[in-house]
């Protein structure tokens, strides 16, 4: 038995860069034996509830249909559909769901109601996003990477604008894997302290590196990744004048692009509002990767589940 087994998946600095790497190369290889035709069905009877609160596309696709290609069941529960946290206490659902399931994968805007629901389950607990992290996403963004330039060791990765929970969880993983993550806007949305403390320390055993700046130029000198995300989220509209004059200079935009690395890839985790964080000719040119990224979810997420739950 491995290491992986039985454990929840709700941040990336609670793994190892070995546990991590195991996670990538068991999705590289399902990846591979999907594209062949090959579903063995590692899961066969297995059961996965969906806890949402808010609207998905890819992380309820890529789950729900990743379980059935393993030969498991999954059941969506949409948001308010369950009881969770009002007519029932977090614990006493989590209990019950343990009775049932065999993992439970839970997008929820709360970190801390995600992690009550987690300490009290008896089956393996994925976070699909918080208000704070979104670890599956940073997987099928690395793995997309891994795919483009093979190793990871030497490669910078440069993420542009609002400090989203893509941002915290890819920058906890590139600093886990020795790459070089920048974060480039303005000051007053540099990476929380507490996240960016996350990055140093783990550069400080891996020999990458983690760089905050306001400065367009030495953030895409050399930068073999660009990564945007949207310039406000829910809760945030109220910001959405103040937030649009802030990032306008850190739009990921042709010129951008082109004083990158000539191999660069341009990487989204989706939804994008096109024509803010990002243009259309950067989403749609030939340095974009972006549903390879939403295709990476289905088999990053697939690995887990096999690792999880074996
Ligand atoms: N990137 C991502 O998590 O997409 P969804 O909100 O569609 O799941």
């Amino acid at each position: 038995m491995h290491s992986l087994s039985g454990r929840d998946f709700l941040d990336i600095d609670a793994f190892t860069r070995e546990e991590l790497l195991l996670i990538l190369d068991t999705a590289r290889q399902l990846k591979l034996e999907t594209r062949r035709g090959y579903f063995p069905r590692y899961l066969e009877n297995k059961a996965l509830g969906l806890l949402f609160d808010q609207p998905s596309t890819r992380t309820r696709i890529s789950f729900e249909l990743g379980m059935q290609q393993l030969g498991g069941y999954a059941l969506y529960l949409k948001p308010g559909e369950i009881h969770l946290g009002k007519k029932e206490s977090i614990p006493d659902t989590a209990r019950v769901l343990s009775r049932y399931l065999d993992a439970i994968m839970i997008r929820w805007n709360d970190y801390a109601e995600m992690k009550e629901l987690a300490e009290a389950a008896e089956v393996p607990v994925i976070n699909g996003m918080t208000e704070v992290n979104h670890p599956c996403q940073a997987l099928a963004d690395v793995l997309t990477i891994m795919e483009r330039f093979g190793a990871l060791e030497g490669l910078k990765v440069a993420f542009f604008g609002d400090r989203t929970q893509p941002a915290n969880s890819l920058g906890a993983l590139c600093s886990k894997l020795g790459m070089t993550f920048v974060h480039c806007a303005p000051s007053r949305y540099a990476i929380d302290p507490q996240w960016a403390g996350i990055f140093r320390r783990n550069c400080e055993r891996s020999g990458g590196a983690f760089i905050q700046t306001e400065d367009i130029t030495e953030a895409t000198e050399g930068t073999h990744v660009v990564y945007t995300d949207v310039w406000w989220w829910i809760g945030q509209e109220g910001e959405e004048a103040e937030r649009r004059r802030a990032f306008a200079p850190y739009q990921v935009n042709e010129a951008l692009i082109g004083s990158c690395d000539r191999n660069v890839i341009f990487e989204h985790c989706l939804p994008a509002s096109r024509g803010l964080e990002v243009t259309d000719g950067v989403m749609d040119g030939p340095h974009s990767v972006i549903f390879d990224q939403a295709e990476n979810r289905m088999h990053t997420e697939k690995a887990l589940l096999v690792l999880l739950l074996s």
